[in-house]
């Protein structure tokens, strides 16, 4: 398989791997919920690779759709390469815009994107699948950059989405009127595509109404168009008779049936679409009518196939999505229209895509629930496509939402409380609220160990319980009799800690306290200690996935010893 080279790709190849968890602190203050939670529609502020990293034990195999909007690298958007990789060549690039005279601007934008796609890669599930915006300036790059992380043949689509009908120049000699969408799945087998209804235009063609008000069109049997000739499919090429009364349709000659040939308008033989044993088996969608010879205007039996609207049970067939995403909703004129109406008249973000867009990319990824990933959300076009979708389907949808600038509050989760404000209601399972967290310092439990000083036991509490959990801690809920520092959806969890090297060397999760744990809400309970002395089958028997306190604290505890 072709791979792709650049500068620095040696240096960036597992840099994904180097780059530390990053705290995600919650603001309460900016949510939209009482409770913050890891686990709710999100936005996370900060940079998403520190960002992408640090969800990794929450999300990983858990994203269904991932939609990406990244720099397109035209060599005017003001973009900078800014990932801390430890090698001067990389360090002289940090912090310098990209422009169009910058020889390496491709290796830098491969370097920026490499990292990304691999953690992207690691959050989807085996069902999921991810969409990237480009356009031509890194399109060649992106598709050999993603055939090497996500495999070739994970290569799902190309979709041309005609965003500028006016036409660009962009310094070509064409008036460039597109950019791409392109797709690839987590796994290409697992992957089941939606469909899209038909539209109006074709079902009008249904106007014929069958048994049981089924709409069907008819479909002549004979092949139109290439490869329509005796001579391309000998095997096509056989007679059917019908009855000319009944229509019915026959492979066999019986005295008072007549004889039909597949034949071409000037002639010639033609051959049938269907295969012999397809008209033993699907005999009942076929039915003989006459119709006027062409030229002399004589009547004759032709063959047509009976094409259902609606399938049995009365659900109207769908059809795949083409390769061509045209039509004003999804101009780019749209988008930007479309954050307008939300900001009051005002353009408060460049560049927003159309909502469309990304409703459409999250149809085509199927399924009306699961969680969307955008990692470059800009304005929060993502989180309108999901909740505007999940209103009108029922759906279930969940968005996280990554951005850096500081606008992720402003504008990026503006957007989200204003569409949350114009949606009714009336969906229980829409999910009118949303967390918003930060990107804090690298998660080194160092950080809590200000001053070589063991940290107290509610702020050891806070870090545990949310890092286990990724859920909001209520200090509150905290009894230290108990050793109980709070409940999340899955787990009841406990910390046997007291900021005292005695304590520390002197405490292990027993029998008698593992037996003298409160019952608490039934759920699993996960119990942080110095040690244990306790089995697996005791701690199965008394539903404890036991949690050895991080190795940090016992560094600092001699420090301090
Ligand atoms: C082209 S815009 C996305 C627009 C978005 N699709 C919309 O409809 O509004 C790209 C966004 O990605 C953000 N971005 C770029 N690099 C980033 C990074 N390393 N971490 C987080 N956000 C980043 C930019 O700040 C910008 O808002």
């Amino acid at each position: 398989m072709p791979s792709i080279n650049f500068k620095g790709k040696a240096l960036v190849q597992n840099f994904h791997l180097l780059v530390p968890y990053h705290e995600l602190k919650p603001v309460k203050s900016k949510s939209l919920t009482s409770k913050v939670s890891l686990h709710d529609n999100l936005v996370v502020h900060g940079d998403n690779l520190q960002a992408l990293k640090s969800l990794l034990p929450y999300y990983h195999g858990k994203v269904k759709c991932i939609y990406v909007d990244p720099p397109y690298n035209t060599g005017n958007e003001g973009w900078v390469y800014n990932d801390n990789v430890s090698s001067p060549m990389i360090q002289e690039w940090l912090g310098k815009v990209v422009d169009r005279e910058d020889l390496t601007r491709h290796d830098k934008w491969l370097c920026m994107m490499m990292p990304r796609l691999r953690l992207l890669r690691d959050l989807l599930n085996d069902e999921g699948i991810i969409g990237i915006s480009i356009d031509e300036n890194e399109f060649s790059n992106l598709i050999t950059l993603c055939d090497e992380i996500f495999g070739e043949n994970n290569l799902f689509g190309v979709i041309v989405v005609r965003n500028n009908p006016r036409g660009r120049r962009l310094g070509t000699e064409f008036a460039v009127e597109h950019e791409y969408l392109v797709v690839y799945a987590r796994a290409r087998e697992r992957f089941t595509a939606g469909r899209l209804p038909l539209t109006d235009e074709q079902l009008q063609e249904y106007s014929e109404v069958g048994a049981g008000g089924r709409r069907y069109r008819l479909l002549g049997l004979r092949k139109r168009g290439a490869l329509s000739r005796r001579e391309d499919r000998p095997n096509l090429y056989y007679p059917l008779y019908a009855h000319p009364k009944t229509g019915k349709v026959y492979l066999e000659n019986d005295k008072n049936l007549v004889k039909i040939l597949p034949r071409l308008s000037d002639g010639a033989d033609g051959v049938w679409r269907w295969s012999k044993s397809k008209v033993r088996d699907e005999n009942e969608k076929l039915i003989a009518k006459e119709v006027r010879r062409r030229g002399s205007g004589d009547k004759e039996l032709d063959i047509f196939e009976l094409d259902y609207a609606e399938d049995e049970v009365g659900e109207v067939v769908t059809r795949l999505f083409p390769s061509i995403w045209q039509g004003s909703e999804f101009n780019n004129e749209t988008g930007r229209d479309q954050i307008k109406e939300l900001f009051d008249g005002k353009s408060v973000f460049d560049n927003p895509k159309p909502v469309d867009l990304i409703k459409h990319f999250l149809l085509l990824g199927g399924g009306q629930d699961g969680i969307v990933l955008d990692p470059t959300a800009g304005s929060g076009t993502t989180a309108q496509a999901v909740l505007e979708l999940n209103n009108s389907d029922s759906g279930a949808r969940r968005f996280v939402l990554i951005e850096q600038e500081a606008y992720a509050d402003s504008i990026t989760a503006e957007r989200v409380r204003r569409v949350i404000n114009t949606l009714p209601n009336a969906n229980p399972k829409l999910g009118r609220s949303f967390s918003v967290v930060e990107v804090g310092h690298p998660m080194r439990l160092e950080t809590l160990l200000k001053a070589d000083k063991l940290p107290s036991f509610e702020d050891l509490a806070s870090y545990i319980f949310y890092t286990a959990t990724g859920e909001d801690f209520e200090a509150q809920r905290i009894n230290r009799k108990t050793y109980f520092i709070g409940e999340s959806a899955q787990f009841d969890v406990y910390l046997m800690y007291e900021p005292d090297l005695d304590y520390l060397k002197s405490t292990a999760l027993t029998l008698d306290i593992a037996r003298r744990l409160p019952k608490g809400s039934g759920k699993k309970r996960l119990v942080f200690a110095p040690t244990k002395y306790l089995d697996s089958i005791h701690l199965d028997e008394y539903r404890i996935e036991f949690c050895q306190l991080p190795f940090e604290i016992y560094k600092a505890v001699k420090r301090t010893a």
